[in-house]
């Protein structure tokens, strides 16, 4: 590292001095080098102490120039004391003693000068970054939006609002007698094999049994207790079976069960409402129809199939080849359904003789992948924001 000779380690002898002009030389030698060093900013002092070793080591620039020159130990004003004042001869005493008075006054002063100026332009610069400028446009701060599930359970919500229905929520944890026995599926029925689930610990002793709910259906039960005919409400809620995760298939999942119950409800009142649904959900252009199926809540029951939106039921892709979605059957199954059976209304003391009614319960899930195209249900539950953010 390049350093610089301090001529005050140095006696006046030792540096050739001898008379009143070589003193005077002297003291402005070392004035001027002061002069240049305080008028820096503590940056500039900064980069003279990496190209002048003699600046020393003290983390803040400033501190250390002043204490290379005022420094009690070894400072110049002390070196210039010890190795020119002390040492001099009787001769020149007087005047080193002069030059060094005035070399202290000067140095002290313009030190204190350059404290004063770095200290204001601290303050400035800390002002200056303290301003707000109003003018900024703000931070925007990223809001969140609904899980393609929850947009997809509003979206059916909504549709059936339209109509008349109103919403209603139940538990997760059921007992066996609303998930199975009052929907008309005594123990040992094999409908239970399709609805394994998972039953929770309880005390010993405990008076039922209590299990995750397989379906959104117990709460037509809890629904039809509460309340007398007419009864119209959908139930959007999760259920839960013992199912080994894959692309289709989830230990937990979503649906929306449907209610309507009165006194004049027909297979044609039921065949409609969910005729409206489905082309509300699909579009105008979708044809439904239903097969015969089996659920033990509903007589006649029934699985409802839609059209295949994407290749307008044709079974054929736009651009040739087979339909992916509807793997060329043009039509693609929906959801079960089916008049209540009227065993169901013996179980709320309804009067199965005057009331009539509808159910179905459409699995939110395989909806939502259908409509928007996903062939994994998994990604609904990885909560992974780059599949999240592509349905803001
Ligand atoms: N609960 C049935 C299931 O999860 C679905 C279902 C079918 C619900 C027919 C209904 C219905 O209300 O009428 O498999």
């Amino acid at each position: 590292m390049p350093t610089v000779d301090n001529p005050t380690e140095k006696t006046l002898a030792e540096l050739g001095v001898n008379d009143a002009q070589g003193v005077a030389e002297k003291f402005a030698e070392v004035r001027t080098r002061f002069d240049r060093q305080v008028a820096f900013d503590a940056d500039e002092i900064r980069s003279l102490m990496l190209h002048e070793a003699w600046l020393g080591s003290d983390s803040d620039p400033v501190t250390s120039l002043r204490n290379f020159w005022v420094g009690r130990k070894a400072g110049v004003l002390t070196l210039i004391t010890e190795n020119w004042l002390k040492k001099s001869p009787p001769s020149l005493k007087g005047v080193v003693g002069k030059q060094f008075n005035e070399l202290k006054t000067h140095i002290e002063t313009k030190l204190e000068e350059q404290r004063k100026r770095i200290e204001e332009k601290t303050e400035a610069a800390a002002l200056n970054r303290e301003q707000v400028d109003l003018s900024l446009p703000g931070v925007i701060r990223p809001v969140g939006s609904h899980h393609l599930i929850r947009q997809v359970f509003q979206e059916i919500e909504d549709i059936f609002f339209s109509i008349g229905f109103s919403i209603v929520e139940g538990p997760e944890i059921e007992t066996p007698y609303y998930n199975f026995e009052a929907l008309n599926i005594p123990e040992f029925h094999p409908v239970r094999d399709d609805m394994d689930t998972f039953y929770l610990e309880l005390p010993k002793g405990a008076k039922t049994p209590l299990l995750l709910r397989t379906h959104t259906s117990p709460m037509q039960i809890r629904t039809m207790e509460k309340q007398k005919p007419p009864v119209r409400v959908i139930v959007p809620g999760k259920v839960y079976r013992r199912d080994n995760p894959d692309a289709t298939h989830s230990f937990a999942f979503h649906q929306i069960e449907g209610l309507a119950v009165d006194t004049d409800i027909t297979f044609c009142d039921f065949t409609g409402t969910i005729e409206y649904f489905v082309k509300q959900f699909f579009g105008p252009s979708v044809k439904t129809r239903f097969r015969p199926s089996y659920f033990p809540f509903t007589e006649p029951s029934v699985e409802f199939d839609v059209s295949c939106p994407f290749c307008g039921g044709t079974g054929t892709a736009a651009a040739g080849g087979t339909c992916t979605k509807c793997k060329g059957a043009a039509w693609i199954e929906l959801f079960g359904a089916g008049m209540v059976d009227p065993a169901v209304y013996g179980f709320v003391n309804y009067d199965a003789k005057k009331v009539s009614g509808f159910a179905f319960g459409i699995g939110i899930d395989r909806l939502a992948m259908l409509k928007y195209g996903i062939d994994d249900i998994q990604v609904f539950f990885q909560n992974d924001v780059r599949f999240l953010r592509q349905f803001p």
